[in-house]
């Protein structure tokens, strides 16, 4: 009797154990590297007509989330440089104008690069717009956000580390066709990959461009910049940090008082977003730094109870690529990630999922050894997801053991979706590619940090 108790002891507490340890997946899956879509493929077709519109991409204009800022390139000339556009069940068409610029990179010239704000548009609106010239125009729409607002449902889909392999055709297929409905992409950096071609071959910009439209002239995708982004090649003269990038994907930067287009704030729906630069100064003194910690003042939990942080280097990963390259940002970071109760953290970088449990690792100063993140209920959730599907393929080499902050790191391609439903309670899924549409290989309901005890000791 007395021994049996004690093996169903034993078994109880080897059960928890495994319980309490994190998880990672035992999929086998292909590892390959995966080589980018053809130039001939559909999805790169250039726009029948002369000088038609391509490329078209928006993303949020303001800080509110009644700005949007229409992007599209024009190959032969300039052209038209303004945007037509109604709301839906409205005869009162409007015309707003925009700006165009050009860059140079090496023995490439870009096309005419369009970007034009429309300000004060109603929220939760659908709207009709159009670009182009003549006979050679096109039609989009979008829907504008509604109000900010504590308890405003919203969803938004999570990509990164993109590329144009036939994986990432898929990811946006998935994420397209997933029953949760994304409402705007949190994109977490790495956008074209242009940067893996002899002299950065840029004509990889524009096809990036061409098969990213489906989605991203619906609706818009709030841009955080990767190192794939960087383009900085000092052998050719090319010496500006960011130049395609910053050309091409405008932010709405100086509508949170940012000085520069690589971090920047937005408020929609429920969520205050606050993108962030790995790749620019962020050490104490520098703008970034000062910006950073000023934004994170600002943020009334009251309107905007979830509060989201986007960068491209994750501060927690297991993964054996890239590990620690986000530690010195961690370090100057963390602590008012945890102070302003931050709810979660989205990074890419690795190309892989992996998702942790809420620690921090602030009390750590180099020589008092207590180097191991610790439980934190004032914590982020950190969840990379850089998983989706560039060409340099999946990393599947992890740190083993799994450390206990890792609560599941899978590498399998994929998407994510953020579903806010009220001030308190928000649901995120992971959705791989090689599942259906509604399938979550992971999930977690999260409990907003401000909220969770009714209020805080933070504003
Ligand atoms: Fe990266």
């Amino acid at each position: 009797m007395i021994l049996a108790r004690f093996v169903h002891l034993l078994v109880v507490s080897i059960f928890l154990g495994v319980c309490e340890a994190g998880l990672t997946s035992s999929y086998v899956r292909e590892t390959g590297i995966a080589t980018d879509m053809p130039l001939d493929s559909d999805v790169f077709r250039v726009p029948v007509g002369y000088n038609a519109p391509q490329q078209v991409h928006i993303t949020q204009g303001d800080h509110e989330g009644r700005g949007v800022i229409v992007s599209w390139i024009t190959p032969d000339e300039v052209g038209s440089t303004s945007v037509l556009y109604w709301a839906e069940n409205s005869q009162h068409k409007k015309t707003v104008n925009g700006d165009v610029v050009r860059y140079k990179y090496y023995n490439y010239t870009s096309g005419y690069i369009h970007h034009c704000t429309i300000n004060d548009l109603e929220f939760d609106t659908k709207y009709y717009y159009v670009v182009g010239w003549g006979n050679v125009t096109r039609k989009f729409w979008f829907v504008t956000p509604p109000r900010p607002g504590p308890d405003v449902p919203y969803t938004f889909g999570l990509i990164g580390d993109l590329g144009q392999t036939r994986n990432s055709n898929q990811t946006v297929t998935h994420y397209e066709m997933n029953p949760a409905n994304g409402q705007s992409i949190l994109f977490v950096g790495d956008l074209s990959y242009a940067d893996s071609y002899p002299l950065h071959d840029n004509t990889r910009w524009d096809t990036w461009g061409r098969f990213v439209e489906r989605n991203v002239a619906y609706q818009p995708w709030i841009w955080t910049a990767g190192n794939h982004e960087i383009d900085y090649l000092p052998e050719i003269g090319e010496t500006i940090p960011f130049k395609p990038f910053t050309y091409r994907y405008w932010t709405p930067y100086k509508a949170s008082n940012s000085t520069s287009p690589l971090w920047y704030s937005i408020k929609r729906a429920s969520a205050y977003i606050i993108v962030l630069s790995s790749y620019s100064a962020y050490a104490i003194y520098t703008p970034q730094y000062k910006w950073f910690i000023n934004e994170l003042t600002k943020v009334n939990r009251t309107e905007t109870p979830w509060l989201i942080v986007l960068m491209h280097s994750p501060l927690y990963s297991s993964y054996v690529h890239h590990y620690m390259e986000g530690e010195t940002m961690r370090v100057m970071y963390e602590e008012f990630l945890v102070k302003y109760k931050v709810d979660v953290v989205f990074a890419g970088h690795v190309h892989a999922y992996e998702r942790s449990e809420r620690i921090s690792n602030i009390q750590y100063n180099v020589v008092n050894g207590l180097c191991t993140p610790i439980n934190d209920d004032s914590a982020p959730v950190y969840i990379t997801i850089g998983d989706g599907g560039n060409q340099e393929g999946l990393l599947t080499e992890m740190t083993e053991p799994q450390p206990e902050y890792s609560a599941y790191r899978e590498p399998s391609y994929g998407h994510g979706i953020f579903d806010i439903k009220n001030r308190t309670h928000a649901y995120f899924g992971w959705h791989r590619n090689q599942d259906g549409f509604a399938v979550e290989a992971d999930s977690l309901w999260l409990v907003n940090r401000y909220w969770k005890t009714g209020k805080s000791s933070v504003a």
